[in-house]
């Protein structure tokens, strides 16, 4: 059967966090895989999940299956968490959630829905995260782009994206990302997502909206703005939605597909698809994950200090930005990386070649994902300079 397989060769994203793993070099950067890093590099897990965890571990009575949306609790808390509690698109039960193998799970739920509902294309705005395109065309979708990002300008291109979704029809699907945009860190203005949502009515799309930063860019309700705009003006929404970030829950497994229906019966017609594709793949989600969210959101004091350790993330997340910005100032790049002190979330896309990008790896040890996408949680006060250094060298060989 196997004498002739592939070796493949490691992940794009992934496979750099071993590369970076195996470089003895001290002053080595780790700007690669999109986890949150202290000062310290370290990835900790957050007050609020070990709390939760040792609550639900104390009350756990048995391992017999969950239900198959998911841990009890974990979905409606969910849905409180991205329409708020006093969303009228809960109250009307337009709105159902199936717990997922993490944010990946939730698009590959969605992306065999879509497939089996009889989409005819999903379409993607370029770049976008570099998993889309193999996870999405797995599920058995035919996949567009359209343009997005105009790297020259370092920006959101809307012209040309809006160009490319004025093409899209009923039977079409759009994936946007919800806000930190991976990998440019360059979001739609609120009053693009409004066009974008116009446009949608007008020409029967439907939105897949990609949720994987909920909570860094400004703030949980902020962040939730394309979601609830779009649910609010169309009949169908779908939503993959992931903790692994928002709750640091990442080897968890942990995230959500959302559905928003035309009404609470469409809603519930819907999920019951997405549990019978989920029944004939991995049959239900990993629990713990689901449980700790749910223990998180339904506890007010464990619900405030999660909300305020995810603003720490945040805050530093964009203080990293401001640090790079002002470092490459001084160091006399004048305003060539000013543009990542706006951009939101944890990304932002150098325009480096990928020659400059090996050159930054190989003689500077600054690990960077192919297209030049830098993680900013990597960024600190001790490397900057570094950073900076390896920069202004590659891109000056
Ligand atoms: C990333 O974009 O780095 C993260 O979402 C991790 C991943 O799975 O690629």
């Amino acid at each position: 059967m196997f004498q002739d397989t592939k070796l493949l060769p490691p992940d794009p994203i992934l496979g750099l966090t071993k590369l970076f793993q195996d470089d003895p070099r001290s002053e080595k950067i780790d700007l690669g895989v999109g986890v949150y890093r202290d000062l310290r590099g370290a990835t900790p897990v957050m007050k609020a999940v070990v709390q939760a965890e040792a609550n639900v571990t104390a009350a756990q009575k048995t391992k017999a299956y969950t239900p198959a949306d998911g841990a009890p609790g974990f979905g409606p808390a969910i849905l409180d968490l991205v329409f708020g509690k006093d969303s009228n698109i809960l109250s009307s039960g337009r709105a159902a959630a199936v717990q997922t193998p993490g944010g990946c799970g939730a698009l590959r739920l969605a992306g065999e829905l879509l497939n089996t509902q009889g989409a005819a294309s999903l379409t993607l705005g370029e770049p976008t995260w570099p998993n889309h395109v193999p996870l999405l065309s797995a599920a058995g979708l035919k996949l567009n782009s359209v343009p997005y990002y105009d790297r020259d300008a370092n920006g959101v291109d809307f012209a040309a994206f809006k160009a490319g979704v004025s093409r899209l029809g009923a039977n079409d699907v759009l994936l946007l990302h919800g806000c930190c945009h991976n990998p440019t860190g360059a979001d739609l203005s609120i009053e693009q997502v409004d066009e974008i949502a116009n446009m949608a009515a007008a020409q029967g799309f439907l939105p897949l909206i990609d949720a994987a930063y909920h909570g860094f860019a400004k703030d949980l309700d902020a962040d939730a703005y394309m979601i609830r705009k779009f649910s609010a003006d169309l009949p169908e929404v779908l939503v993959t939605y992931s903790c692994s970030k928002n709750f640091g829950l990442y080897r968890e497994r942990t995230g959500a597909l959302i559905i928003v229906g035309a009404s609470a019966d469409r809603a519930a017609a819907v999920k019951s698809q997405a549990i019978s594709l989920a029944r004939k793949n991995y049959s239900m989600p990993p629990a713990h994950g689901g449980e700790v969210v749910a223990e998180i959101l339904s506890d007010p004091a464990l619900s405030k200090l999660w909300r305020e350790e995810l603003t720490e993330m945040a805050d530093r997340v964009r203080s990293n930005r401001q640090l790079l910005e002002r470092t490459a100032q001084a160091s006399g790049l004048h305003n060539r990386l000013s543009f990542v002190a706006d951009q939101a979330g944890m990304f932002s896309l150098l325009p480096l070649s990928e020659d400059q990008i090996r050159i930054m790896r190989e003689d500077y040890g600054v690990y960077i994902v192919g297209g030049g996408r830098i993680n900013l949680c990597g960024v600190n006060e001790v490397n900057v300079e570094h950073l900076v250094r390896a920069y202004k060298a590659a891109t000056s060989a």
